[in-house]
């Protein structure tokens, strides 16, 4: 049977006072509190969202932020956990552990004065992959006329391009999800209807988009590690992510910025970086490989690996 392996509470990572502070004066108040091995805390908006595997873990991180509480100035209006399961079968919205009960479950948050709206009962992600921020910042310091984001979401990345006076195209399965992107568009002055959604399987539309000449200076490829498509087409991230980044490549402008990035524990840094070389080797295109700033709330080895190619 398989089983997680024993986790250490001594090697958990909390960030500093002044980093929070940072974060604030940044304008961003959605960040990573802590990493542990098999637990972290997530500081959203108002709210705190704790994540572990085991009970044991919720217990210890419930009981070490209390200690820290005055440490940060910060009283959360409602403590969340969200259990982490073995197999994404098991996975399950974030339960209320600590406030009151009666108040909205969705609310607003912000990254660098950008707002994004959460919903903690839509599910087991409640709207916002935190560990794309330095990605999201990347767009925004250097803008892109056109913008493809696949397997978009909440459209995160969308947003803050069109932030920039980008025309972006949001492909994703979900139309619910792609219904909320919209909504993050209305949250940031930005007309929804200015811009693409598509509620489609990016393995299908790609092909679409090279056939039709589409091209784009910047293109978000940032998929699940498994997921099943339209007629139930299987995506796995080991076995796909060389072909989707081969067709991205046709829709890629002359220098376009491609965004490749992955939780898939299979692929590392020096397998993405292969991967990436490989689909420049055989589109016969020229590019730089380039990483984004690390995370000060994210120790090395926590969250997505991302790699953005820079073609010439
Ligand atoms: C990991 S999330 C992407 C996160 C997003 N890049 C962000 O930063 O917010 C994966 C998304 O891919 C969508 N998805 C999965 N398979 C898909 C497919 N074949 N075509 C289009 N969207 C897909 C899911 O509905 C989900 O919203």
């Amino acid at each position: 049977m398989e089983s997680y392996a024993s986790p250490s509470v001594s090697d958990s990572l909390w960030i500093s006072a002044t980093q929070w502070k940072a974060f604030e004066s940044a304008g961003t108040n959605a960040h990573r509190v802590c990493s542990l091995s098999g637990a972290w805390i997530e500081r959203l908006g108002q709210d705190l969202l704790i994540n572990h595997q085991t009970p044991t873990l919720l217990t210890h991180l419930v009981w070490e932020w209390k200690q820290r509480e005055a440490y940060y100035g910060f009283s959360p209006v409602r403590i969340f956990n969200r259990s982490l399961p073995l197999r994404n079968a098991d996975r399950s919205a974030p339960t209320l552990l600590e406030g009151d009960n009666s108040l909205p479950f969705e609310t607003v948050v912000c990254e660098s004065h950008v707002r994004f709206s959460l919903d903690f009962l839509a599910g087991y992600s409640v709207g916002l992959f935190l560990d794309q921020r330095a990605n999201r910042a990347l767009l925004r310091e250097q803008p892109a006329k056109r913008v493809l984001n696949t397997f978009s979401y909440t459209c995160s990345f969308s947003v803050v391009a069109a932030l920039t006076g980008a025309q972006t195209l949001s492909v994703d399965l979900s139309r619910k999800s792609l219904d909320r992107g919209r909504s993050n568009f209305e949250l940031n002055a930005l007309d929804p209807s200015l811009h693409r959604f598509l509620a489609d399987d990016v393995q299908e539309l790609l092909p679409r988009l090279a056939r039709r000449k589409e091209l784009f200076d910047a293109i978000i490829l940032d998929p699940p590690t498994f997921s099943r498509g339209n007629k139930g087409r299987r995506f796995r991230a080991e076995e796909n992510l060389q072909s989707l980044l081969d067709i991205a490549l046709e829709v890629a402008a002359p220098q376009a910025r491609i965004l490749l990035s992955t939780n898939c524990t299979k692929l590392n840094a020096p397998e993405l970086e292969r991967i990436a070389r490989f689909s420049l080797k055989t589109a016969r295109r020229n590019g730089t490989l380039h990483c984004s700033k690390p995370l000060p709330d994210f120790p090395p080895g926590t969250g997505s690996t991302t790699l953005w190619i820079h073609l010439r």
